[in-house]
């Protein structure tokens, strides 16, 4: 069967976390969607491993897959499996030849239109790994595709076409001069096929590409168990989120589909968990209505959407939960939990079960608050509206829990659910309640062992 998880809001859900957990039981793991933008860490006997691209699993032991949805960075994809070499560890990753890849000028590109987005105040506050540029050229059929760095004949071919046209892009429409940009080579065709090529041996030679529709399916006929594991959340879909502040891709479990070559039929006969973080956070430009505030250096987006009404609370729970970017370093703007973004999330993806991460951080606050509905135009919605213009107008109506004390978060892992103190089960037992949806998993702390299990969905 598989397992899919998704993260129900901006990124940043501590989806790691629960893949991880459940990961024991699992013998595939693979990734659908996104590339080098995401990041997790991991805590495997003792060492912590800090990934982008590499599925945590593949730590583990488990076979780890880049779906077609993905979209790799070979130099990333290498450095991290290098590492991981060098550390003791052989992961087994494998790639599907319909990805596409991201190549040298895409990063180059998605710093440029951001820069200039950033003279208007438009700028989406992208990781800058190139992401949206290289999906655009997937939807554009000019992309190179990692079964194409295989054939040098093919890989020639496609960059013959697409490397003088982003010259021209950059010369023509930006009017900018490549050979004075940080990486002039990456619009040199000669340049990046010799690079892109070496990357094409490696593959053949390790054996890592697949056809990964085929190859899952095959798993799942022979009885084997696949987890489905998303990046970043919802509310940053490309389809589902608030556009244009989206990454490029569909971290929705409809991309666990399209981005893998499993039949919608397999994912939706199996479990989909929707990743929850106690409160909210996100790194990037756009509305937030339950924002806290906390105005931290120069936050794209942040003076014209932050609330900025609670300054020392979103400083409080951005220390506590260590609320930094895990690629960019970036910090995160911090709100309390809003359930107009989880119902949207959980209807988008059709959640069987969620999984509650970072209970303990809201520990020893007073009183914990929840956006219940949001008004919009002096109308109560108790869903996401559709635009983002229209998410920026929507006021928050607040609820208010009883806080819940700092308690030995070990022990109550180990204990179960009802060791936890009564206040934090009234706010797990509300969110459930008004998701119909049942917590599989609830997060105390960061440690493998500090879950709260009251599910295994395998
Ligand atoms: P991109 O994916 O780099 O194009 O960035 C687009 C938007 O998605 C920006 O607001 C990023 O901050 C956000 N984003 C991308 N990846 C992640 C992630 O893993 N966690 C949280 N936000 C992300």
């Amino acid at each position: 069967m598989t397992v899919t998880i998704v993260g129900s809001q901006l990124g940043d859900e501590g989806k790691g976390g629960i893949v991880d957990l459940y990961g024991d039981d699992v013998d595939v793991v693979a990734r659908y969607q996104g590339g080098d933008n995401a990041g997790h860490t991991v805590v495997h006997e003792g060492e912590e491993y800090k990934l982008s691209l590499v599925p945590s699993g593949a730590i583990r032991g488990k076979v780890g897959v880049l779906g077609n949805g993905c979209v790799v960075n070979p130099r990333t994809l290498f450095d991290e499996i290098d590492t991981l070499q060098e550390r003791g560890l052989d992961p087994d990753v494998r790639i599907a030849e319909r990805a596409h890849v991201i190549l040298p000028f895409h990063r180059v590109l998605d710093g440029i239109e951001e820069e200039l987005k950033s003279e208007t105040d438009d700028e989406v506050g992208t990781t800058g790994r190139g992401i949206g540029p290289t999906y655009e050229d997937k939807a554009g059929r000019r992309g190179v595709r990692v079964g194409d760095l295989l054939d040098p004949d093919v890989l020639r071919e496609r960059l013959e076409y697409v490397v003088p046209q982003k010259r021209a892009v950059v010369e023509d429409v930006y009017d900018l001069d490549v050979d004075e940009l940080d990486d002039p080579d990456a619009f040199d065709v000669d340049a990046v096929f010799e690079e892109f090529r070496e990357f094409g041996r490696r593959f053949e030679a390790e054996d890592m590409t697949v056809n990964a529709g085929a190859f899952l399916s095959a798993t799942i006929d022979e009885g084997q168990n696949v987890m489905l594991e998303g990046a970043q959340g919802t509310i940053i879909d490309i389809d589902h989120g608030n556009y244009p502040y989206v990454t490029s891709s569909n971290p929705t479990a409809g991309g666990a589909a399209t981005g893998t070559g499993l039949s919608p039929g397999v994912v939706g006969d199996g479990e989909v968990i929707g990743i929850v973080k106690a409160y909210l956070t996100r790194v990037g430009s756009g509305p937030l209505p339950t924002e806290l505030g906390g105005v931290v250096g120069d936050t794209p987006g942040y003076d014209e959407q932050g609330e900025g009404e609670n300054e020392e609370l979103a400083n409080y729970i951005r220390e506590e939960g260590g609320e930094y970017g895990t690629v960019t370093g970036r910090p995160r703007r911090v709100g309390w939990l809003d359930l107009p973004m989880l119902r949207h999330s959980t209807r988008v993806s059709g959640f069987t079960g969620i999984a509650i991460n970072h209970l303990d951080v809201l520990a020893g606050l007073d009183e914990v608050k929840v956006g219940h509905t949001y008004t919009l135009d002096g109308e109560e919605l108790a869903s996401m509206p559709a635009t983002t213009e229209q998410w920026a107008k929507c006021e928050a109506n607040f609820r208010s829990f009883d806080g819940w004390p700092e308690v030995d978060w070990a022990d109550a892992a180990e204990e179960g659910y009802d060791a936890l103190p009564e206040n934090a089960k009234a706010y797990v037992e509300y969110i459930e309640s008004e998701l119909d949806t049942p917590a599989y998993a609830i997060g105390v702390g960061p440690g493998r062992g500090e879950t709260i299990v009251r599910e295994q969905p395998f």
